[in-house]
């Protein structure tokens, strides 16, 4: 994935784990500059490894590290240089989902080798929502997860977030808790 990817896990590493235990983790895990580099395309296997590395460094299982990365790159999209492309893509939970593709399509204008996935908002009530993901990479469900929560949070709504696997892809359901 694009250094990018990276360099957002770094920034949530050393959030988490102050500057001195994530210079500790890159030495012992072999992660130098060369791995943070935003416009370089990394094989998926180095990704996951810097992902298990820092699940393994905070006490998470991988799953776990995806889940709170999903959730990080929320927070992290609006404050970065895309925040006006966050800003721009939807006023409510369910009109963002519906405009993600179109805005990871442009998205990828500026980043030509990225291999996006899709979401498609397949039914939407105003107690849960119904979102197909697909991708052509397997394993990714908790980060969708996290991603899922933390857009809930960003709209100020509550609820929880599941999935099963679907004929298509891997089907999430957001319900929404009535306040
Ligand atoms: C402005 C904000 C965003 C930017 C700049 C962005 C950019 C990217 C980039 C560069 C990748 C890596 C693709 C690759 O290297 O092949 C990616 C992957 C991904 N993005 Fe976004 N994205 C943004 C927002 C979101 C949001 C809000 C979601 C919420 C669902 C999302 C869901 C994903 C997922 C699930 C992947 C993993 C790829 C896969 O499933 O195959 N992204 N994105």
């Amino acid at each position: 994935m694009y250094g990018m990817i990276h360099r957002a896990a770094r920034t949530m590493s050393i959030e988490v784990l102050g500057e001195p235990g994530w210079n500790a983790l890159a030495t012992a895990s072999g992660f130098d500059e060369s791995d943070f580099l935003s416009a370089q395309v990394y094989p998926d296997p180095r990704t996951l490894a810097l992902v298990s590395a820092i699940a393994n460094e905070t006490g998470l299982s991988v799953d776990g590290a995806l889940h709170a990365f999903g959730r990080f790159w929320i927070n992290w999209a609006d404050k970065s240089a895309y925040a006006s492309v966050m800003r721009m893509n939807g006023d409510t939970l369910v009109e963002f989902l519906s405009n993600l593709d179109r805005m990871h399509a442009n998205i990828q204008r500026v980043m030509p080798e990225t291999r996006l996935p899709s979401f498609e908002v397949v039914a939407a009530t105003s107690v849960r929502i119904d979102v197909l993901y697909r991708s052509e990479r397997t394993g990714l469900e908790s980060f969708v997860a996290g991603l899922m929560e933390g857009l809930l949070d960003r709209f100020g709504d509550t609820g929880t977030v599941t999935h099963a696997p679907a004929p298509d892809g891997v089907l999430f359901s957001i319900m929404m808790a009535r306040v």
